[in-house]
């Protein structure tokens, strides 16, 4: 008695124009036939069926994690011989869902309205209403409104084609009604293809009542076949989401220029500017700021911390009350602790930044610890790679870098000391002392630049 559902999956995709089959195609970063799947899940299924086709090693090692069934259908001879490869696997008693690998969109509770209507007789389609209905399957009725049957647009008289209300492909029924209906389809038609849709008139010769719900907004039954309706489809899952976010108290300055492909966890008054992208799971404090087309990748950010634009963080943990950027670099195992500035044009790998400490111009630091309320100087670099291996460097808590010095790791700065402007750091640098390597400074009293030849 339980609810399978059959998901569609098996078609070429060939308007993608694309090596990577339609399916695996992200929406919001995630390949369009996981949303169906996650929405299949939603609905508590006995079982969840994925016909595939086209690109089946590509699609089944994508979703490997996901425990469905796969059915394969070897050649694409229409979607009611798609439906038929899984008839051995349903009871009678089933109620059947059918979903659309390349429709992302659908709601759960539509599908939920459409699982209800089925339940009062048995078969139910979502259709829609369509200002242009051009190449979709058309609802055709008898006078009293009654569903009679779907005509595709290829075999559809002029008449039909004026007919507004389209299906969906969305469609629930009962397992024994469904195996019944198509044993014996036929494939005479316009594209020589099995139909599902052909079961409709066969339900209604058998006296049984067709039952319809329309979606809550049209974007749900919205398919893939090419990159514009891809990227339209992209536009209306960011607003979904970029919606929710405002709603939960996120300030986002233009909801157009947002995306998120991801997970966001969100605290109070967080304010995102124009352009950012955020990717992964991101998690953001109360009142953090993020500046105009920061890219951030699996990253937490504590509260209070502003990330100025143009940054670009991947894998990182930043304390609370943070200044980070504009133009700053944060790479993967970088920690930095509260309070702590990281300026323009800094890079950071793999290294933790100790509570109020600053790095704020031009500097790279990698494979290092730096302690507490250390100042690293404009154009500080850590020489961390020897050609062959890292190194690690060790700054002291209160300790003061010249700009323009070179740390060669491995290599220790002691707490509370002191290096010279311009040093190159080859050995440990006590604490508490001076510690500088410079050529001393001449000065070469008299001395002429040299004039132009045959200039006097
Ligand atoms: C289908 C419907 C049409 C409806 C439209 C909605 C039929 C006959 N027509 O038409 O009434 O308006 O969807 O978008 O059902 N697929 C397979 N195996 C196949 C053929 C298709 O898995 O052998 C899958 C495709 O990958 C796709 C889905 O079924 O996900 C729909 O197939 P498609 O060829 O796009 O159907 P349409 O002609 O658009
Ligand atoms: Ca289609």
């Amino acid at each position: 008695m339980g609810l399978k559902v059959i998901i569609l999956a098996a078609g070429g995709g060939t308007r993608m124009r694309s090596d990577l089959p339609k399916v695996l195609h992200p929406l919001g970063g995630i390949p369009l036939l996981e949303h169906v799947v996650t929405t299949a899940f939603s609905l508590n299924p006995e079982r969840v069926h994925i016909v595939y086709g086209h690109g089946g090693g590509q699609v089944r090692a994508r979703l490997k994690e996901i425990h469905v069934d796969w059915v394969e259908q070897s050649e694409q001879l229409g979607t009611g011989h798609a439906v038929q490869q899984v008839i051995p696997a349903l009871a009678g008693e089933d109620t059947v869902l059918v979903l659309y690998g390349d429709v992302p969109l659908i709601e759960a509770r539509t599908l939920q309205r459409l699982l209800a209507a089925a339940g009062r007789g048995d078969l139910a389609l979502i259709t829609a209403q369509l200002e242009d209905p051009a190449g979709y399957g058309r609802i055709v009725r008898d006078e009293a409104g009654n569903v009679l049957r779907i005509i595709e647009d290829r075999d559809a008289s002029e008449e039909q084609r004026a007919i507004r209300e389209i299906n969906t492909g969305f469609l629930a029924a009962r397992g024994g009604a469904l195996r019944r209906w198509l044993a014996g389809l036929e494939n005479g038609n316009a594209q020589g293809e099995f139909y599902l849709t052909d079961v409709i008139a066969r339900a209604v010769a058998e006296g049984s009542a067709v039952h319809t719900v329309s979606p809550r907004v049209n974007e749900e039954i919205l398919g893939v076949n090419n990159r514009l309706q891809l990227a339209a489809l992209e536009r209306c899952y960011q607003r979904r989401q970029a919606d929710r976010l405002m709603l939960q108290g996120v300030t986002l300055t233009d909801p157009d220029r947002f995306d998120l492909r991801g997970e966001l966890s969100a605290g109070r008054d967080v304010v995102i500017d124009a352009g950012v992208v955020l990717t992964g799971r991101v998690a953001l404090g109360d009142g953090v700021f993020i500046g105009p087309y920061s890219v951030i990748r699996d990253a937490r950010i504590g509260a209070g911390t502003r990330v100025e634009s143009h940054c670009v963080i991947d894998h990182a943990d930043i304390g609370p009350d943070c200044r980070i950027g504009p133009f700053a670099r944060l790479r993967p195992e970088t920690e930095i602790g509260s309070g702590a500035h990281i300026g323009n044009f800094v890079e950071v790998k793999k290294s933790s930044i100790g509570a109020g400490s600053k790095v704020n111009h031009l500097s790279y630091i990698g494979d290092t610890t730096i302690g507490r309320e250390v100042n690293v100087g404009a154009g500080t670099i850590t020489c961390n790679y020897d050609g062959a291996n890292k190194h690690r460097t060790e700054i002291g808590d209160r300790a003061f870098i010249g700009s323009d010095t070179q740390l060669v790791a491995p290599v220790k700065i002691g707490a509370g000391a002191t290096i010279g402007a311009g040093s190159t750091i080859t050995r440990d640098a006590p604490p508490e002392e001076l510690t500088l390597s410079r050529s001393r400074q001449e000065t070469r009293k008299g001395w002429k630049r040299p004039a132009k030849k045959g200039k006097e």
